[in-house]
């Protein structure tokens, strides 16, 4: 892996080696020593507000002897004459950009631009700064550094997480984090609307709440503010603004252990300014850590490590699961006790959740499919095979559905089989690992890169929530939905 995209791609070893490799740069940092330039160039686009990543991601390039391309601000690009993401980063990859570490509020867009340069040949590591409130993984990395430093030990702290919790980047981002650590105890605080989405804490010891009084006896309070920028109107923002503040009294409340921290911007009074240089409150000191931080991690991606990585999920299989003459499937119909009228030349699809059948028909109707024959929906029949002892079956005369047709339809129904007719021939086909889904549906989510730039939104992607009931996550803005949305534009 040499992107750093999403905490979702790390493995604990790998957060273990950036915060190490993090130490490790701690001195130089400190003590401003510069390497020998190296003639590498790191580009930093950053087309959404920024003071610390930003400037950390300068100065670490800086130390390391790399050279800097910075653009601040979408304004000093073709990005505001309507260019795409897409092609202004193949055009910092022509110009040498050996890293491109990119903030934007286009969700999914680091992942969706490292695939496609990848596919174009280009030898460039993206980094994620912030992605609309997807992600922000390289704060994850800083934020371990400053816990690990602070506490010698991450695996066992209680762990508070006050404020706008649905929309912080740096909250989903820290969160899954400290899931791949283990062993620590969170407890979030937030107002309902604004609550974490439950995906980010499976599997974790978790305690919810909307009182502030729900983090006594917590190591360390990680605050952070309410992301006005991300709510669909001032009145949905203001009803959740300015609800929690840390201020002395709090701070005397939850006793002289506690250490608070924030990634910055505080935004409203969320830590009251009385308390920001107290000595229990280290946010400066953590956001000090946002250099070696980055040095780390700038380095690992310049190891030359020319290994694909965003990449994930190879298509489904198909198996042949029989072939035989269709006199001989009826044959063997019959003996079942088991009376239908054949069709000659087709496609059936059986063994469909009745749910599913209905949204699948939907779909199969909006391709026009030329000389067809009878084509229908039969909706619960009884089946011995699927748990609800009902299922759906689609008959299609006079007509065969592509590969990705029927990945497409295994992926909304795994249990669906195609059972083709042909030249006397009865074929039956499964799909098997239909876990991802490619080239179909559309992600709901407005800020998703699939939905905003024209070249991603030609390849959209979604993967199967395992244990999810039924829901997906798209692969580039990593939100969760159940299937039947993504057909719903
Ligand atoms: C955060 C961000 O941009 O996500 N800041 C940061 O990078 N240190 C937090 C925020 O904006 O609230």
């Amino acid at each position: 892996m040499k992107h750093v995209i999403s905490v979702s791609d790390f493995v604990p070893a790998a957060l273990d080696f950036f915060v190490r490799e993090a130490w490790s740069h701690e001195l130089p940092y400190e003590r401003r020593q510069r390497r020998e330039p190296t003639g590498k160039l790191v580009t930093l686009l950053f087309t959404e507000a920024s003071t610390r990543t930003r400037g950390s991601n300068e100065e670490a390039a800086r130390l390391l002897g790399l050279d800097r391309y910075i653009i601040a601000g979408s304004e000093a690009t073709s990005l505001v004459k309507n260019e795409s993401y897409s092609a202004t980063a193949r055009m910092l990859a022509l110009q040498n950009t050996s890293v491109l570490v990119i903030r934007t509020p286009v969700e999914g867009a680091p992942r969706w631009l490292a695939e496609m340069l990848e596919r174009y040949g280009y030898d460039v590591a993206i980094h994620n700064a912030g992605d609309g409130a997807n992600q922000h993984p390289t704060q994850a990395v800083l934020d371990l550094v400053t816990l690990q430093r602070q506490f010698d030990r991450i695996s066992g702290l209680r762990i508070g997480i006050v404020g706008d919790l649905k929309n912080s980047r740096t909250v989903h981002s820290l969160v899954q984090a400290l899931r791949l650590i283990g062993e620590v105890e969170l407890v979030l605080v937030s107002s309902p609307e604004v609550a974490l989405q439950p995906w980010y804490t499976e599997g974790l010891n978790v305690s919810v709440s909307d009182s502030l009084d729900a983090l006594t006896g917590c190591d360390v309070v990680y605050v952070t503010r309410v992301q006005r920028e991300r709510f669909a109107s001032e009145y949905d923002y203001l009803r959740v603004r300015g609800k929690y503040v840390i201020n002395a009294a709090v701070l005397e409340r939850l006793g002289p252990e506690v250490k608070i921290m924030h990634p910055q911007p505080v935004a409203d009074g969320e830590v009251a300014p009385e308390i920001w240089n107290h000595p229990q409150v280290i946010m400066d000191r953590q956001a000090g850590y946002g250099v070696p931080a980055r040095m780390a991690l700038l380095q690992y991606s310049l190891m030359d490590v020319r290994t694909r990585s965003a990449a994930s999920a190879s298509p489904p299989t198909e198996q042949i699961v029989s072939e035989e003459s269709i006199e001989e499937r009826l044959k063997q119909k019959r003996a079942e006790g088991q009376y239908f009228t054949p069709i000659a030349e087709g496609t059936v699809i059986d063994h469909l959740p009745v749910e599913a059948g209905e949204l699948i028909w939907g779909i199969l109707k909006r391709v026009p499919r030329g000389q067809q024959g009878v084509s229908l929906l039969a909706a619960g029949l009884r089946s011995k095979r699927l748990p609800s002892g009902y299922k759906s079956s689609v008959v299609l005369e006079q007509c065969f559905l592509a590969p990705e047709e029927r990945a497409t339809i295994a992926f909304l129904a795994p249990t669906a089989t195609f059972n083709e007719f042909r030249g006397g021939l009865a074929r039956k086909i499964k799909v098997v690992d239909a876990d991802a889904l490619r080239g179909v549906g559309t992600c709901p989510n407005p800020a998703c890169v699939t939905r905003l730039d024209p070249e991603a939104a030609l390849h959209p992607a979604f993967h199967t929530v395992a244990g999810g009931d039924g829901q997906v996550r798209c692969h580039f803005c990593e939100q969760h939905f159940p299937k039947a949305k993504l057909f719903l534009t």
